[in-house]
């Protein structure tokens, strides 16, 4: 209970919103004390980025109270939010693309001088924000050319910018690698000493339990518990969230791998803009059916280029020959990769994932449109049916086939992406950090899912940043480093150790 001698710098109470559909918050109370980390937990659609929108003037419209240092506050709109000291990076980031690091980072607020921005001074101070956080990154470098992990730095680089005295991380590690985790953690720390509070939203519980102070537990949009960090448990905590135990994470599974039915050779991948530059070299793999590979390595080793390559998403700049079932396929596209009966379900779902203001139908039916028309049954009656079935293995939260994609909550994104290319009903799919994102309880019904489909034959090559996931659902592990090939495991010899170390070249 709150304690009323407590100053809380934030105080939310009796917060409600509903969708059509959807109750997504019910009389949620949370609160936060100046230099203090407040973890959010709970299940994919528990409502965690719901209550931070309402906090970041996103949705106006809700029931309860917000208290801002014991004031009464209602968020007309972001900028209100902003202006009272609250940072918010979502968990689907938001950058400008097209636009330099700096010019992102100060995006509304470049310097000025009699009308002309101060360039020099744009870049100096971006150079010092930076440094901060210990990114090596040339401030005229244009975001579009930066991986996804740079990219949510550059996002927190910006709240820092803001000097703000709440700042709200959405899954910020999400992306990031064990290392970019730790330069993160090095910088909360600081910004806790400095006073500033934090809210943190993360399905990672081991670093939950690092890096906070109190964690709140939210379950369909209720709060199940308030309490300290050190008053409770991993595995009290995962109860609270899915309502039941969980046990087992990775699904037992008989692996048989039959013939070889996917074969990539000497695949060399071009930097976009520097040609000389090479992301991946010479890589040659192959993948049996009803087999899963993993392939580790740090980020920037070339893990997600070389999927995008393997998948026709590098168009240009791939040297190299794929072999399907044998025969040399040309896949100088997606939609070749598609023919040839790849999918990809990618990392980015914002880039090359989901079409977010569309229905869940028609995303998922997208890339399936030629299997599912048939002359009998008219096509959207298919494709309604094949869509329900799939919500339901994958039991993706949603009032309906027919709501918007950019509705859904992170993770039921996610599984909406993984829907979607299950539906072309591929041979070989490729999977690049597939339960980014994902809660406890969905990432064990992934992981089944992921068994199921290499038993029924198809082969799986999966990228992960996350060695358990790699090691304990992949029959063979492949390791990159610095774009080439720096080992490979079978599966009983694969240990998260072994593997970490060969990626870091011990
Ligand atoms: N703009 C919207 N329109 C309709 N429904 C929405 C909207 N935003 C969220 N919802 C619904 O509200 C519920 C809570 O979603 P929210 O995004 O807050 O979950 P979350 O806890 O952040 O989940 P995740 O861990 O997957 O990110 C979900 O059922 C979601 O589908
Ligand atoms: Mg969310």
């Amino acid at each position: 209970m709150s304690d009323r001698n407590d100053s809380f710098i934030l105080e939310m109470r009796g917060i409600s919103k509903s969708f059509p559909g959807v109750r997504a918050l019910d009389r949620v109370s949370f609160d936060l004390r100046a230099g203090e980390i407040h973890a959010l937990v709970g299940e994919n659609g528990a409502g965690k980025t719901t209550l931070m929108k309402i906090l970041g003037g996103v949705y106006p419209q809700y029931e309860g109270e917000i208290y801002l240092d014991g004031q009464s506050e209602r968020f007309k709109n972001v900028r209100d939010s902003a202006r009272s000291g609250i940072a918010i990076i979502y968990q689907e980031l938001s950058l400008v693309l097209d636009m330099s690091v700096a010019e992102n980072i100060f995006l509304g607020r470049l310097p000025h001088r009699s009308g002309f921005v101060r360039w020099n001074k744009l870049y100096k101070d971006t150079d010092e924000l930076l440094a901060r956080l210990n990114l090596r990154l040339d401030p005229r470098t244009v975001v579009r050319n930066l991986g996804i992990g740079q990219q949510q730095m550059i996002e927190i680089a910006k709240a820092l910018s803001q000097r703000s005295g709440i700042l709200v991380l959405d899954e910020p590690t999400a992306a990031l690698t064990d290392s970019e985790t730790e330069t993160l953690f090095a910088i909360l720390n600081k910004l806790r000493d400095e006073g500033v509070a934090m809210i943190y939203i993360s399905h990672k519980l081991k670093e939950v339990f690092r890096i906070s102070d109190r964690i709140t537990t939210l379950r369909d949009g209720r709060v199940v518990e308030a309490c300290d960090t050190t008053d409770t448990s991993e595995s009290r905590v995962i109860a609270g969230m899915v309502g039941r135990e969980v046990s087992r994470v990775f699904p037992e599974r008989a692996s048989a791998p039959g013939e070889v039915i996917f074969e990539a050779r000497d695949i060399t991948v071009r930097d976009r803009v520097l040609s000389d530059r090479v992301l991946v070299e010479r890589v040659s793999l192959s993948v049996r059916r009803g087999e899963a590979l993993g392939i580790a390595g740090l980020m920037g080793a070339g893990r997600s280029d070389l999927l995008m390559a393997l998948f026709g998403a590098h168009a240009g700049r791939v040297t190299g020959e794929i072999f399907i079932e044998g025969r040399r396929a040309r896949i100088a596209s997606p939609a070749d990769a598609i023919r040839h009966g790849i999918g990809f379900v990618t990392e980015d779902r914002k880039r090359y994932g989901l079409v977010m203001d569309q229905t869940i139908l028609k995303n998922i039916t997208l890339a399936a449109l030629r299997r599912l028309s048939g002359r009998f049954i008219t096509r959207r009656e298919r494709e309604a049916a094949a869509g329900n079935q799939v919500i339901s293995d994958l039991r993706i939260k949603t009032p309906s086939l027919q709501s918007i994609a950019g509705s859904l909550s992170g993770g039921n994104q996610q599984k909406t992406v993984l829907a979607k290319w299950l539906l072309t009903a591929p041979r070989v799919l490729l999977l690049d950090e597939p339960t980014r994102g994902i809660d406890v309880g969905a990432k064990q019904e992934i992981y089944a899912l992921i068994n199921r489909l290499a038993a029924e034959g198809l082969a799986i090559i999966l990228v992960s940043s996350e060695l358990p996931e790699v090691v304990g659902l992949c029959d063979r592990v492949i390791v990159l480093r610095e774009g080439r090939i720096a080992g490979e495991f079978a599966r009983l010899e694969a240990t998260s150790e072994k593997v970490m170390q060969c990626a870091m070249g011990g």
